[in-house]
């Protein structure tokens, strides 16, 4: 990509925790100021922005209205009325505007969407039940509009920056039936685990921290998700150094729709 290439990129953030854009700092393939000074024309992120107030929604409404931009959402988006005008999406504002609204104008004339993390792509935490707020993610809400999901809690960045640069320079990825891009998603955790030798002879792990654990045995028997779940983790990592099951953690599927309650799982142990 050059300068000329460049395109110009609105992040918004909606109801989440902002790990993600966390995760997004610890780039490293490229550094995170080559990322939003060289390959993409970040104009608006509200946690990165130097700008605030009237610019920083300048800054926003004007890349809308020139309408070609690409979209990266964080966060999902809650839509039940609340306050006393009981107003659609009323539980998260920014801007004076609700979060539906503004994602809703952005998701509308972007040249495609980007959710980035699982909160984004599928309502993660926040949908979980009774979700009192009725949040839900992008996809659910935009059906039809040219979406690609970047699901994780967080995800890794790896899979944020290659869908970007993939997208200025030839277009939507192949994605799988959820919306997540084949190149990043379509392996499962357990199909590279360094584990799966102990899987395969049956010697799980029976507490966390135990000699077993250390040892590499299966975190199977105490929750680990890695065989319905689809991500790079194992092969990628966090930090190129680590990752959940790699530090003795079982994955709890963070990047499978519904992981908090689980209810749309193929397999279940
Ligand atoms: Fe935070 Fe996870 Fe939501 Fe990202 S997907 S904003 S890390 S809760
Ligand atoms: Fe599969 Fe999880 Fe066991 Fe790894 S720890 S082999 S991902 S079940
Ligand atoms: Fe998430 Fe599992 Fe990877 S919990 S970070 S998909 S190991």
């Amino acid at each position: 990509l050059t300068s000329d290439t460049r395109p110009d990129v609105v992040w918004l953030h909606n109801a989440e925790c902002t790990g993600c854009s966390e995760s997004i700092l610890r780039t490293v393939e490229p550094y995170i100021d080559a990322l939003i000074l060289d390959y993409i024309s970040l104009n608006y992120h509200e946690t990165l922005m130097a700008a605030a107030g009237h610019a920083a929604e300048k800054a926003l409404w004007d890349t809308v209205a020139a309408g070609k931009y690409v979209a990266v959402i964080e966060g999902g988006v809650p839509t039940a009325p609340a306050g006393t005008a009981n107003e659609p999406g009323g539980h998260g504002k920014v801007g004076g505007h609700t979060m539906l609204e503004n994602t809703t104008k952005v998701v509308e004339k972007a040249l495609a969407t980007i959710t980035y993390g699982t909160c984004a792509s599928y309502g993660g935490v926040q949908k979980a039940a009774p979700n009192p707020t009725a949040c839900k993610g992008v996809d659910e809400l935009f059906p039809g509009k040219p979406i690609i999901n970047v699901p994780g809690c967080p995800p890794n960045p790896y899979s944020l920056v290659g869908t970007i640069v993939y997208y200025v320079t030839k277009g939507v990825p192949e994605l799988d039936s959820v919306g997540r891009p084949v190149a990043f998603y379509g392996e499962s955790v357990h199909d590279n685990c360094p584990r799966q030798e102990f899987f395969n002879m049956d010697q799980f792990a029976p507490s966390f921290g135990s000699e077993e654990a250390r040892k590499g045995w299966c975190l199977r028997k105490l929750g680990c998700r890695g065989v319905e779940t689809y991500n790079n983790c194992p092969t990628v990592k966090f930090n190129q150094y680590n990752w959940p099951v790699q530090a003795g953690h079982p994955c709890i599927g963070c990047s499978q729709p519904n992981f908090w309650d689980g209810e749309d799982w193929d397999g279940k142990t």
